[in-house]
């Protein structure tokens, strides 16, 4: 009998489910969009149930490094800019209207939260970091990340030197070394750009952020002058559970809701190679202090610590900062180089400018390559800037609605009226589309034309946002942006010509995984395949 009543209660409880989802809830929205003036979007119509076609698809043009261009297509095929997408049971809307993404940043910031898949899946790696709360606990967050990124430290150029000095060695050390050419020219053996720069983009990092460096490039040469492994290095570690982080929690991402499923072990020993990195040097901090020593290289170490309640969280701030500053700036970096070497008037003009601008690479750097002087180099900027809007290194975000609201265009038949928006719905936004609309951009759009950045001034409108915009903007732009450049001016004192070795000049190929970085037809994770020439001073 008890068994009875507890199928009976179990079937009512389905079945007020079932209406209220099917029922009550498509009827009470309909009713409130109609009060708020809003109208409907096109919905992207699937083959299969679920949008199980949709998601197969997507799985194809990832395995093809093409993602953000297949998006691209799906926006052509429903001809707006703002549509919605039924994908596993859960109803979202994307968008590439520049309206509608200032509303989710900025003028209705407090309408939305970070998606539910970010803020659970980062959580297991990353806890209270910036990246993975809202709310209060954000402006905690930001609160204590703002003071390091003052200008003061952004500043610290000396630091990389000794980075890009290493990167170098190991470009002109491969393969036994330059090779000569017929004109007695000097060309480095051939090599991926893009395995190079995270490991400079975290080396350099890790010693701003934390007074000690992974020193992963200095790894990597021990490694290859002695090929059996031997004088393998920490940082060589660190480096690998951080690149398997960053990949396991890609992949996580995807399977939204059902991350949990992927990955667990090898994530929780990843973290811990990872914690005890950072204790490594919150211990050699401690120390130094003890001793007496100087205390300017843990600055940033020291003022986190101040800020945060714990030990574990100082762990969670730093991986956070070294997760958004690692793949980022490395990606940005390889996307310049990738640029490059398919317009090499633009290196020929870019070397030329930097020549005159900060003189040949012998010249001393302190004092020569300064923050102000990378800031006003004009033809620099521009190539950073139309590099970061023709491949944006974050090419889809996405934001929770934490109320039922609205977006302010993309419904009714001419797109024109506001769009509601449910409370818990998804809204994605794409700047790879947005940044290459033909409409706000010209029919040149999909080029790489620097010299537009000479009418175009960076945050028009809302329709170039490589770092986002409003209250969560990216904290790290000018850091990224000065680490960049300076790599860009020693390279480019340094070779005189770059060539490409894995060009197609037919479409472009990406690695997009957490960030997206440039992939290659030749290999997905060895992209930027060059040789270079080695400048005549
Ligand atoms: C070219 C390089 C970079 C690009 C394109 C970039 C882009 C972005 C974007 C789009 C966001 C917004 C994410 C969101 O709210 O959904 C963001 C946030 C953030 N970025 Fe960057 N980033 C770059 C480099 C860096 C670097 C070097 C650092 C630090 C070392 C950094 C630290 C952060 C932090 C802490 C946030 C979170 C801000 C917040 O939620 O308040 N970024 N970045």
């Amino acid at each position: 009998m008890e068994v009875k009543i507890l199928i009976f209660a179990a079937g009512i409880l389905l079945l007020i489910q079932i209406t209220n989802t099917f029922l009550i809830k498509p009827v009470r929205n309909l009713l409130k969009s109609r009060r708020l003036g809003c109208g409907p979007v096109p919905f992207e119509l699937t083959r299969w149930p679920l949008g199980i076609d949709i998601v197969r698809r997507g799985l194809r043009a990832d395995r093809e490094q093409r993602t953000p261009d297949f998006v691209t297509a799906r926006f052509e095929a429903m001809g707006c800019y703002t549509w919605g997408l039924s994908l596993l049971g859960t109803s979202n809307f994307i968008t590439a209207e520049p309206r509608n993404v200032q509303a989710l940043l900025a003028t209705q910031f407090d309408d939305f939260i970070m998606g539910t898949a970010r803020r659970t899946n980062l959580k297991t790696a990353l806890g209270r970091s910036i990246f993975a709360v809202d709310g209060k606990a954000w402006h905690r967050a930001r609160e204590t990340m703002r003071p390091i990124f003052s200008r003061e430290n952004v500043s610290r150029l000396e630091l990389l030197e000794e980075h890009v000095q290493t990167m170098l060695e190991i470009i002109e050390t491969r393969e036994q070394g330059l090779k000569i050419d017929n004109e007695g020219r000097a060309w480095s053996a051939p090599v991926s750009l893009a395995t190079l720069l995270p490991r400079l983009t975290m080396d350099s990092a890790t010693e701003l952020f934390l007074g000690q460096s992974t020193h992963s490039l200095k790894a990597l040469l021990t490694k290859s002058q002695h090929e059996d492994g031997q004088g393998q290095h920490d940082g060589d570690s660190f480096d690998h559970a951080f690149e398997r982080m960053l990949a396991i929690l890609g992949i996580r991402m995807r399977l939204r809701s059902l991350y949990w499923l992927y990955g667990n072990k090898e994530l929780n020993r990843c973290i811990n190679t990872l914690h005890a990195f950072v204790d490594s040097a919150i211990d050699a901090a401690d120390q130094a202090r003890h001793q007496g020593s100087s205390q300017l290289r843990y600055d940033f170490l020291d003022s986190l610590r101040k800020r945060c309640s714990d030990r574990a969280e100082v762990r969670e701030q730093v991986l956070g900062l070294l997760a958004a500053g690692r793949d980022t700036t490395a990606s940005l970096t390889a996307w310049v180089f990738y640029c490059l070497v398919r317009h090499p008037y633009v290196y020929k003009k870019l070397r030329q400018t930097v020549l005159e601008t900060f003189g040949p690479y012998s010249t001393p750097v302190e004092k020569n390559i300064t923050f102000e002087k990378l800031k006003g180099c004009a033809y620099l900027q521009h190539i950073m800037s139309e590099t970061l809007r023709l491949h944006s290194v974050v090419p889809f975000n996405s934001r929770c609605a934490a109320r039922d609201t609205t977006l302010p265009v993309g419904g009714g038949p001419d797109g024109t009226m506001p769009v509601f928006v449910p409370k818990g719905t998804e809204v994605n936004f794409s700047t790879h589309v947005l940044h290459r609309r033909k409409d706000l951009w010209g029919e040149d759009a999909n080029e790489f034309v620097p010299e537009r950045w000479e009418k175009k001034r960076p945050g028009m409108a809302w329709q170039y946002i490589p770092f986002n915009g409003g209250p969560r903007i990216c904290i790290g732009q000018q850091f990224a942006l000065t680490e960049t450049g300076y790599v860009l001016v020693r390279m480019l004192q340094r070779y005189d010509i770059i060539e490409g070795l894995d060009i197609d000049m037919e479409r472009d190929w990406h690695n997009f995984t957490v960030v997206c970085s440039p992939g290659s037809p030749l290999a997905r994770d060895a992209a930027v395949k060059c040789r270079l020439r080695v400048a005549v001073d």
